[in-house]
């Protein structure tokens, strides 16, 4: 019966790891998979997490099993940090703990398909995985326009779509530092974006994967807030592979608001199967250093002063890019306007082709780079290359 099976392409992202590990070029560029680099061009294990690491292997007593809900220490200290100080909204919101953002973008969409949504719609473009998740989960995918030509969001499009949504439908939106265009919703557009929600029928679900990493913990989660201070359910899928660098961890978490605080065992229960049918229990060590990370007051700031050293250089990455005006037929100006990780670059498969054959600079056929994969060492070469492949 094995062999009916058809190759598959491999993910054309995870891809490019290794065609960057492979390539011997001295001087090559990885702008493709999102992972945060020093100026040095590492991604090193955070000094908090390395303490709380630390501490773990000296005070855990037993690996036994947690359940399929996971840690919930780690789960429910998150929840000021996402949320807000009184986010546990009256009882009615709830979480638990997913093998990273992805497991928890899976069971927001499963679960969501057990409360009877057959379609979701998100902005085009957005992190591929999503349309993959939706496709394998069986949910229909409606796709809007995320942003506009010149470079901003294009709001008007959620709220259409949010606006249109009818029962058993679900509208997808990403909290902050959009995969993978780096064009955030305003705050204007995120209040007028909640407001169409709670008018309309669509479920909310929003993904926070990058918390942290576009103007600061709160900031970022404005949007997030917003939305479900105005409506009575939502979903919340939320990654801290990124914001703690914990990413082979895999370290997520998925919260769930029901409409009263009586609902949310039965909407838990839920989770907790689909949870036992896939992964039975997320894995434990990444969620239980964040935990500890997360009860000590002198490791969370020093986890938040990391955040803020990282978010930091990639402003002064993306303003020099800014700086650097274009690049050939590339204008480079909206870089600095955008956040996170992550931009798009109007360049054509070719021209990605030939930036990494020619120049041995990886970056995702989209057109999206990674602009953490920049510092001074290398900043002069990929403008060079960009405006050589496009002039
Ligand atoms: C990315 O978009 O590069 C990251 O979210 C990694 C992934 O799993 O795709």
């Amino acid at each position: 019966m094995l062999d009916r099976l058809e190759p598959q392409a491999p993910d054309a992202l995870l891809a490019l790891i290794k065609l960057y590990a492979d390539d011997e070029r001295a001087d090559k560029i990885d702008l493709g998979v999102g992972v945060y680099r020093t100026g040095q061009g590492d991604t090193p294990v955070f000094a908090a997490i390395k303490q709380a690491e630390q501490r773990l292997v000296e005070e855990q007593e037993s690996k036994s099993y947690l359940g399929p809900e996971g840690d919930m220490g780690f789960v429910n200290a998150l929840i000021p940090h996402a949320f807000g100080r009184d986010g546990t909204m009256g009882g009615r919101l709830q979480g638990m703990q997913t093998p990273g953002g992805t497991g928890a973008v899976r069971l927001a969409v499963a679960v969501a398909q057990r409360a009877g949504v057959s379609r979701i719609h998100l902005g085009a473009p957005s992190w591929p995985n999503h349309a993959q998740i939706l496709a394998d989960v069986g949910v229909e995918a409606a796709m809007f326009e995320h942003a506009n030509p010149d470079g901003t969001a294009n709001a008007e499009a959620a709220l259409a779509a949010i606006r249109g949504a009818k029962e058993g439908e679900a509208v997808l939106l990403h909290g902050c530092c959009h995969n993978p265009t780096g064009i955030d919703y305003s705050p204007e557009e995120w209040d007028a974006i909640a407001d169409a929600f709670a008018g309309g029928a669509a479920l909310p679900i929003l993904d926070l994967a990058y918390q942290g990493l576009g103007h600061g913990m709160e900031e970022d989660a404005y949007g997030l807030r917003r939305v479900l201070d105005a409506v009575p359910e939502a979903l919340v899928a939320y990654s801290c592979d990124k914001n703690f660098g914990m990413y082979r961890d895999r370290v997520g978490a998925l919260y769930a608001l029901a409409r009263d605080a009586g609902q949310i065992d039965a909407i838990q229960s839920n989770l907790n199967a689909l949870a036992r049918a896939a992964w039975s229990m997320p894995p434990d060590h990444g969620g239980a250093a964040v935990r500890i990370v997360l009860r000590d007051a002198d490791l969370t700031a020093l986890w938040l002063d990391e955040l803020e050293t990282m978010r930091e250089r990639m402003r002064r990455v993306r303003q020099s890019l800014a700086d650097a005006g274009t690049a050939g037929a590339v204008d480079l100006a909206p870089l600095a306007h955008q956040n996170g990780l992550f931009s798009v670059l109007p360049v054509s498969k070719e021209q990605v082709e030939r930036l990494r054959t020619e120049h041995a600079i990886y970056m995702a056929g989209s057109g999206r780079i990674n602009v953490a994969g920049l510092h001074g060492g290398n900043i002069e070469k990929f403008v060079q290359a960009l405006a050589a492949v496009t002039g």
